[in-house]
């Protein structure tokens, strides 16, 4: 059979990605007040990550009363024709019943409920992003970028929540996620990245201090992935991939 470079360069931009998850970093805020928190702050910082797509750097967090969690974070995108940085910032509930009229956001459409919000900016990779994530009134969120050197603030989305659905809660994860997984690749082919997941913080009164805890590498690629953790002053830095 003849075959050649093109019909499998064919063959591979068919291949299906798939989404694949490394490593974990969990956080905490203590002394939630009972209605839970009406805001909190994710820092992270990018600045050795390639500008490259395929990596999703999120925080998640949930509702009182509600299992299902909502996710911010942030994505490398290749720099623009002009070489300017590009980064995406993403906010997203899949919880059934989510709302947004907000032009950022779209239904999550993924045979999943709920609603991803999201917007490209363009920063210099070497600032710290803190993400901040507020209720505005009744159970809606806003979510807004800001540039922790310059106070540069970007719109990155709001939804609305089923009614009842409480303030944030305590404690979950940060994610490093990779979403250009093709089927075939190896973990060894996992590109290199380094994140830190700063140390949450909220406005809301008789909350404690946020923290982070020791980040650990899991699924498929588990022990293999060139996975390192440490803690610098900023949060959790995790660097993961090997190519
Ligand atoms: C939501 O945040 C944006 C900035 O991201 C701000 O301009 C807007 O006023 C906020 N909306 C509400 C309802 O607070």
């Amino acid at each position: 059979m003849k075959t050649s470079a093109s019909f499998f360069a064919v063959v591979a931009s068919l291949m299906p990605t798939l989404t694949m998850g490394f490593v974990s970093a969990p956080w905490v805020i203590p002394n939630i007040p009972k209605n839970g928190l009406q805001d909190i702050i994710f820092p992270f910082s990018i600045a050795d990550a390639p500008h490259k797509e395929g990596f999703y750097f999120r925080q998640q967090f949930a509702f009182n009363g509600r299992a299902e969690p909502a996710y911010t974070g942030l994505q490398p995108r290749p720099d623009d024709a002009n070489g300017k940085p590009i980064i995406n910032a993403a906010l997203a509930s899949f919880m059934p019943g989510t709302t947004s009229a907000d032009s950022n956001c779209l239904p999550a459409n993924d045979g999943r409920p709920g609603v991803r919000c999201s917007v490209d900016f363009s920063g210099p990779y070497d600032h710290v992003y803190n993400i901040e994530v507020r209720n505005t009134k009744g159970t809606t969120w806003n979510g807004t970028l800001v540039d922790a050197v310059t106070g540069q603030r970007v719109h990155v989305g709001s939804f609305t929540l089923p009614a009842g659905t409480g303030g944030i809660v305590g404690a979950r994860d940060g994610f490093i996620e990779y979403f250009k997984w093709a089927d075939g690749m190896t973990c060894a082919e996992l590109p290199k990245t380094t994140i830190v997941f700063g140390t949450p913080k909220t406005m809301t009164h008789g909350a404690g201090a946020g923290s982070v805890g020791t980040a650990f590498d899991y699924g498929d690629c588990l022990g293999v992935s060139g996975f390192k953790e440490q803690k610098t002053a900023l949060g959790t830095q995790v660097t993961v991939g090997l190519a």
